[in-house]
């Protein structure tokens, strides 16, 4: 879409944030995100068992509110997700056939990607494959229901699926825990280029990395391996975004103004890594202000504050790392 007046970038790459269709009802919210956005991502109004319920009953309506406001608006948005182990529908779960599961992956598939053609810059195809820690024992994926049923051949019929419905949407891979240092993170990015091999090597289509981005305002980023794994996908063809973008910041003692220096290096950090290896696509933050934050429900922060995840404050006021993002993009 094309750039609003607010959203002249420093080097033009596009910003987005993740939106869930109940947040519309507040004004002040919405104009934000009309100024601030160049992408819409709905948080969950894509993932499956939202959108099909009940087999073969597909209700997009809360997925077309947030589609027709980034229309309305001049904005892209972009889609998540297909592949993924939460948020199935118990009937899909309980298909024990594996033949039976394929068709409804790939009815699935069609049936949304369809629904969405043209409005959706990209999908992210398959999210959280990898596995969380990976060693020998394990193996490289993700133990989930797809894998148990499907083996890991799941990865690449979601891919050429996708392809064949919408080939017009960049096709991602979405994953977490990419960015930081150490062994653990180095083998999971050592997993995700193998399975840019693997599928280019068999002909499939896969355009994009999609770093998630969940930081932690206490965990260094390794900024030259996240240089590496940008470079090492740009000269296999595939391109790198960030689409889940935040800063957890429970293990961060100290007031307001301590959390939001340590969130501010982290992102700085973050996105050195990032623009390092190649220009990402786009920065996609999983929300935009403090006031409406997974987080909260889910990594709390121990001493009785409210926690400050995202670019802008409660009062919707921009926070240190809403510069180092403004900086940088
Ligand atoms: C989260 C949403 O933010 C929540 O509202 C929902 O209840 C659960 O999912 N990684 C992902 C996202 O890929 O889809 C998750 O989103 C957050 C972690």
């Amino acid at each position: 879409g094309a750039p609003g007046p607010a959203r002249a970038a420093a080097n033009g790459i596009p910003f987005g944030a993740a939106i869930q269709a109940e947040y519309f009802e507040d004004t002040g919210y919405r104009d934000l995100f009309r100024r601030e956005c160049d992408f819409v991502m709905p948080m969950n109004e894509l993932k499956f068992a939202l959108v099909q319920p009940e087999r073969g009953r597909f209700d997009f309506d809360r997925a077309d509110r947030l589609l027709d406001f980034a229309g309305a608006n001049g904005q892209s948005a972009r889609g998540t997700t297909f592949v993924w182990w939460s948020t199935n529908p118990p009937w899909l779960e309980a298909i024990a056939d594996p033949v039976d599961l394929e068709r409804a992956l790939v009815e699935h598939i069609e049936r949304v990607a369809d629904h969405c053609k043209g409005r959706l810059a990209s999908w992210d195809v398959v999210n959280e494959v990898i596995a969380h820690d990976p060693d020998e024992n394990c193996g490289p994926l993700r133990d989930t229901f797809w894998l148990r049923r499907l083996g890991p051949r799941h990865i690449p019929i979601a891919f050429a699926a996708a392809a064949r419905a919408d080939p017009g949407a960049r096709l991602v891979l979405n994953d977490y825990d990419l960015e930081f240092r150490g062994p653990r993170f180095d083998r999971r990015r050592a997993i995700v280029l193998s399975i840019v091999r693997q599928l280019q090597g068999a002909g499939i289509r896969i355009d994009a990395v999609g770093i998630q981005g969940h930081l932690y305002a206490h965990q260094a980023i390794d900024v030259e391996a996240l240089a590496r794994f940008g470079a090492d996908l740009k000269a296999v063809g595939v391109a790198l975004l960030a689409t889940e973008l935040d800063v957890i910041d429970f293990q961060v003692p100290g007031g307001p103004e301590e959390i939001d220096a340590a969130a501010g290096k982290v992102v700085g950090d973050f996105l050195d890594g990032l623009l390092g290896g190649q220009r990402p696509q786009t920065v996609i933050t999983w929300g935009l202000t403090d006031r409406y934050n997974w987080v909260e429900d889910v990594m709390p922060r121990g001493d009785g504050q409210p926690c400050r995840p995202l670019p802008f404050d409660r009062e919707l006021r921009p926070k240190p790392w809403y510069a180092e993002l403004r900086r940088r993009l």
